[in-house]
């Protein structure tokens, strides 16, 4: 490993999915992130059914990244997903001292501060948006430092979760040896690799659809407006493959048959197929034709888009989606799903994939990466406002001495 590698440039992160474990290695040159390592551990056990086997699968995953890429790592950004997840509006108001009049950093720090104080009972925040200003009934101001009013309020979204179920979600990695830098919602992470600013600005849906759960967000300009999470996604499908067939077939039979000839693009089917496939129980083969296959994955697919499109109209926010959805997760790899999403939504839908000039060729184009490849993103923005952060804190320390040490020649002279 590389150990004189300045720990500082490596970012590492990791998505716990149902149906694998993702880890990604990152370096940063140049200010811009460089992937290095990828490793993909498939899981045949479910992540929360068996705790020891997580830990190995955890272990065994950054290990083989850490080989790929030569880097030595020791804390991860985690990537999660739960229905327990939602966003918050809150606001906070103030009043200006009216002698001075003028907001500064220290009204707009006091605002935000109230404003995110929220009860024990509603959880943890896990993100806050920049917030929107009114000055004295003047709406919109992204900035009013330095401006002049009386009464300032401020209004932001926050996503926040469980405490205990956070907790729960650090101490997977944890147990495995490995630091936690931070825990960033799914979604959000996957919006750094696959969605463009134009998007954002007009509104835009993600949503990821991968093994056990659909997860989805609402983005617009800075925030995350509607968050859910439900637990329909390819696993109900390939369920429905197994029983579909006489004599049933096995899930493992059933998952490969999905990924090798799966399709919900009915009209490509001219002429039926048969594939065979070996039944359980040495039954002998069983024939599968590709139009029944197809049958089955598009009714369930229908209805998992049919229900997310349902849950954002009740949500309030299926108007704001301007630019339409983006598709992510592993089941988005599915032929037709576009297509289909197009149907059902009525708005533009196109795949969501992170981009392969990151390094390690199309290899990283896969729609199941977004969340690990988004967290990489996710840690280079944020490692990079936590700079400018310590660079104004250095740069204030120092103004402070420089003032004390006028004001004590001062006193010295007179
Ligand atoms: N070519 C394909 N066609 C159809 N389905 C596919 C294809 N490739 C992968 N999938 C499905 O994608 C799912 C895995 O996706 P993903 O890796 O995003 O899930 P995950 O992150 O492990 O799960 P979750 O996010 O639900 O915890 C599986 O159900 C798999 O069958
Ligand atoms: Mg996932």
């Amino acid at each position: 490993m590389d150990k004189n590698n300045n720990q500082k440039d490596v970012i590492a992160s990791i998505d716990i999915g149902d149906s694998k474990i993702l880890v990604c290695i990152g370096v940063l040159e140049n200010d811009k992130i460089k992937v290095v390592g990828i490793s993909e551990e498939k899981l045949s056990v479910k992540p929360h059914s068996d705790l020891s086997f997580l830990k190995e699968a955890i272990i065994n995953a950054v290990k083989n990244a850490e080989m790929m890429s030569g880097q030595d790592i020791k804390e991860l950004y985690l990537g999660i997903a739960d229905e327990y997840i939602h966003t918050l509006t809150v606001s906070g108001t103030t009043t200006i001292d009216p002698n001075k009049k003028e907001v500064t950093q220290a009204h707009v720090e006091s605002i935000i501060h109230s404003a995110t104080t929220i009860p024990q009972t509603a959880g943890v925040i896990l993100h806050k948006f920049p917030a929107h200003y009114t000055l004295d009934g003047v709406t919109g101001i992204k900035n009013p430092i330095g401006m002049c009013g009386v009464q300032l309020k401020a209004d932001l979204k926050i996503i926040v979760y469980r405490e205990l179920d956070l907790e729960r979600h650090r101490k997977k990695v944890e147990s495995a040896g490995f630091d936690v830098n931070d825990t960033v919602l799914e979604t959000l992470a996957s919006s750094y690799a696959i969605l463009d600013e134009e998007e954002k600005e007009l509104g835009v849906t993600i949503i990821d659809i991968g093994a056990a759960s659909s997860d989805i967000a609402v983005f617009k300009n800075d925030s995350v407006y509607f968050t859910a999470s439900f637990n329909h996604a390819g696993d109900i499908v390939t369920k429905d493959i197994t029983k579909s067939f006489n004599p049933v077939i096995s899930i493992a039979r059933a998952e490969k048959l999905k990924i090798e000839h799966g399709t919900v693009a009915l009209s490509n089917i001219l002429e039926d197929e048969e594939i065979y496939v070996p039944g359980i129980g040495g039954q002998g083969d069983v024939p599968c034709s590709k139009k029944h296959l197809a049958k089955v994955m598009h009714s369930r697919l229908r209805e998992i888009l049919t229900i997310i499109a349902y849950r954002l109209e009740k949500s309030g926010f299926f108007d704001m989606m301007g630019a339409g959805v983006v598709l992510t997760g592993g089941t988005a790899n599915t032929e037709g799903i576009v297509e289909l999403a197009r149907e059902i939504f009525r708005k533009p839908v196109r795949l969501g994939c992170p981009k392969g000039d990151l390094g390690l060729g199309n290899s990283i184009e896969n729609p199941s990466f977004s969340v690990g490849i988004g967290l990489l993103y996710y840690a280079e923005k944020y490692r990079k406002k936590r700079k400018k952060e310590e660079g104004i804190q250095e740069i204030t320390k120092h103004l402070k001495k420089v003032f004390s040490k006028i004001t004590e020649l001062i006193k010295n002279v007179f």
